[in-house]
């Protein structure tokens, strides 16, 4: 799918009246004229640039600076040194479109409306025995850097070819620079043999229970002790004193686990804690407003929107308060979230109060056709809100 920004005088075609009158004329000449052209067209860029662009039309088409449609679905942003970087997944056409083909795609901006394609930061493999072979699953890449270390670090839900969403891995990549290349570093379950840290849960759980009992909402938390939680729907977030974090779908997607990372930000660093057992959240967002923490989440209905939810937290640990539904609008906007399912929520720079809650609409059966649905958070009585707009930009934050 492409989108190309229709401008008059854009073609360089020889007009076929033209050449006729040439070829009449010059017949021995031809085949010099034809090599010319076809040397010149081979240089032209094959599509115009778009205008810029200065606002956000949630649900259109958003094209790049080739003029082609952005490709990073289920992404997330990395701010560096007054450059945003978008991290996604690319999709391709047809139903296997939502296999992970091609790889995680970049892009950057400066403005946040118009977006330079930085290329593919971590391609599939070639390799047929890697885990990131081509045909697996690489969904929701999130990237965060390392002020100690120095680098960029890349966290995304892994699938093993194959095995449908059973592996519910995190898969982990790095580079020297925010738009790569990547380069793959493993994938595993987070925090295996460890109890969660959990204030909502009784103190044998903490402890430590040997067996679940049987309909207990404890039993995939258990049963996965062993080899390590389940990793799905995830996102990335790094507190004010550098501490970072994963959020992820975990126990069959029954609870989100939020689990520390190691100070290099490459593993888990065995504290994590339960949020909302047995609520059955997708596509987390965790970000930060005046010293609290607060979450926006869908439900799980696979490819298909739902109602979103939203929760907050003085602690990170918790306990969290469910907020409710976000959205504001018709009963439709509502119930589905304006077609859309969460994937990040951007504190813009510089703009105390300002962020963007950042959604995807999916077209499972053409995922390439997959739309973004970006939204400036208004907030009320300190719940986070969403309200419909065609089009908007960041002077809806106010200021310039
Ligand atoms: C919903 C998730 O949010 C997506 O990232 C993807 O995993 C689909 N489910 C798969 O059905």
């Amino acid at each position: 799918m492409s989108c190309q920004a229709n401008r008059p005088g854009a073609g360089n075609a020889i007009t076929f009246p033209v050449l006729q009158t040439f070829v009449n004329r010059f017949p021995v000449l031809l085949p010099l004229v034809l090599l010319a052209y076809s040397t010149a067209r081979a240089q032209t860029p094959p599509q115009e640039p778009p205008l810029p662009l200065h606002s956000f039309r949630p649900g259109e088409v958003w094209p790049d600076d080739h003029g082609t449609a952005i490709n990073a679905h289920g992404g997330g942003i990395l701010v560096y040194k007054g450059v945003y970087y978008w991290f996604g997944e690319h999709k391709i056409e047809g139903p296997r479109g939502n296999r992970a083909m091609v790889g995680v795609h970049a892009y950057s901006s400066t403005d946040l409306y118009n977006w330079k394609d930085e290329g593919i930061a971590l391609p599939v493999s070639e390799d047929w025995t890697s885990e990131i072979g081509r045909g697996c699953i690489m969904e929701r890449p999130k990237v965060i850097y390392n002020a100690r270390t120095g680098k960029f670090v890349k966290w995304f839900h892994l699938e093993l070819r194959g095995q449908g969403y059973h592996a519910a891995r995190a898969g982990v990549a790095v580079a020297d620079r925010p738009a790569g290349p990547y380069q793959y570093a493993g994938s595993f379950r987070l925090n295996p043999g460890v109890w969660p840290v959990d204030p909502g849960d009784p103190p044998s759980l903490a402890a430590g229970k040997p067996q679940a009992a049987q309909g207990d909402s404890n039993a995939r938390l258990i049963a996965d002790m062993p080899a390590g939680q389940m990793s799905r729907d995830m996102t990335l977030f790094v507190d004010d004193d550098g501490t970072a974090y994963q959020i992820a779908a975990s126990e069959d997607n029954l609870a989100l686990h939020i689990t520390r990372l190691t100070p290099d930000y490459l593993k888990a660093d065995t504290r994590y804690v339960r949020v909302f057992p047995g609520g059955y959240n997708e596509a987390p967002t965790l970000f930060k407003r005046a010293g609290r923490y607060y979450m926006i989440t869908s439900g799980c209905t696979g490819w298909g929107p739902n109602a979103a939810r939203s929760a907050m937290a003085d602690s990170i640990w918790g306990p969290w308060t469910a907020l409710g539904n976000p959205c504001a609008g018709t009963p439709e906007q509502v119930s589905k979230t304006f077609g859309g399912q969460a994937t990040y929520v951007l504190p813009v720079p510089g703009k105390p109060d300002a962020f963007i809650f950042m959604a995807d609409i999916w077209r499972p059966r053409n995922p390439i056709d997959g739309r973004y649905v970006w939204l400036p958070i208004e907030w009320h009585e300190g719940r986070p809100i969403l309200r419909w707009r065609d089009e908007w930009d960041l002077g809806a934050f106010g200021g310039h």
